[in-house]
């Protein structure tokens, strides 16, 4: 007998790491959604949890169910969250990705990592306006991830502390995306080409000092600094306190530092403490890059 009822654990994500935009991803190992999925007449959505009032039931508006519809299975989804929603941690990348995922092991679909990451990036668009990957992609793969041209680049760096913090600021997607100019100097691109190309290396080496400085990054974290009540301080505080580097995550609020698993506490007291001066409550995940969706059962 096949399997009908699957439940998955997929992780938050965040984006870009400064200068990688819509390119780079990291899994975080926490928060995170759990995603059920049971086989029914009709693709229906539950949403039980963090912000679920907020959350559409409504299949064609979910990113999850759009993910079920494409791929033509009546499941019924129900989605406890975990992730904050618009909080630049992928919490509309992670259902998508987690049904992609759990459908996938249901049917027995036989696709590919990769293909499921197209699959969830398409359910994906109607958060944001635009297909970009780069949640998705660590959302399954896990570990750190490269996204170029439909093909998925993963590496798995080990102990690499992180720091989320989510203040209370409510910063959508396509709002942050709107904000970003449609073309770069050459200049500018030649610093984030090389800040990205350090990146990768430090990913490699697992080297946290050349991860943190390659956060550094022209245009996009300017632009959308402007949309984060406290930011200069509580990036001034986080280096302060012993972060190796602090960027934006995904399109915001949150701002994620990375340091070493034995600096966390500290950096995440710091940043907490620096948006409370700024008027602004927040809340701080420390993690590390972490696994990619799994079945629990
Ligand atoms: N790369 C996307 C952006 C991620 O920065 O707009 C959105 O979470």
């Amino acid at each position: 007998m096949g399997i009908d009822h699957l439940r998955i654990r997929v992780p938050a994500t965040s984006a870009n790491l400064g200068a990688g935009f819509d390119v780079f991803g990291i899994a975080l190992e926490d928060p995170f959604d759990i995603i059920e999925v049971k086989k029914s007449w009709k693709v229906q959505i539950k949403v039980t949890g963090r912000d679920s009032e907020y959350v559409p039931a409504d299949p064609q508006k979910n990113t999850a169910g759009i993910v079920a519809s494409k791929l033509n299975k009546p499941v019924k989804i129900t989605i406890h969250r975990g992730i904050p929603l618009s909080s630049g941690l992928g919490s509309s990348a992670a259902p998508a990705a987690g049904v992609a995922f759990a459908l996938n092991e249901m049917y027995d679909l036989g696709l590919s990592r990769e293909e499921l990451v197209q699959i969830a990036a398409e359910g994906e668009k109607i958060a944001s306006g635009a297909v970009h990957a780069d949640n998705v992609a660590p959302a399954i793969y896990g570990g750190f991830v490269i996204v170029h041209k439909n093909r998925i680049i993963p590496l798995m760096p080990e102990n690499i502390g992180i720091v989320a913090v989510h203040p209370e600021i409510i910063v959508s997607t396509r709002k942050a995306r709107a904000i970003l100019p449609g073309r770069i100097s050459l200049d500018d691109l030649s610093y984030n080409i090389g800040s990205a190309s350090s990146m990768v290396v430090g990913m490699i080496r697992g080297d946290i000092g050349l991860i943190g400085e390659s956060m550094e990054n022209r245009v996009i974290e300017d632009r959308r600094s402007r949309l984060i009540k406290g930011y200069a301080q509580v990036r001034r505080d986080a280096l302060k306190a012993g972060a190796a580097g602090v960027t934006i995550s995904g399109s915001g609020p949150t701002m994620i530092a990375v340091c070493r698993m034995d600096e966390r506490e500290r950096i995440a007291k710091a940043m907490t403490q620096a948006f409370s001066e700024n008027s602004t409550r927040s809340e701080a995940f420390i993690t590390t890059i972490g696994r990619g969706a799994e079945r629990l059962y």
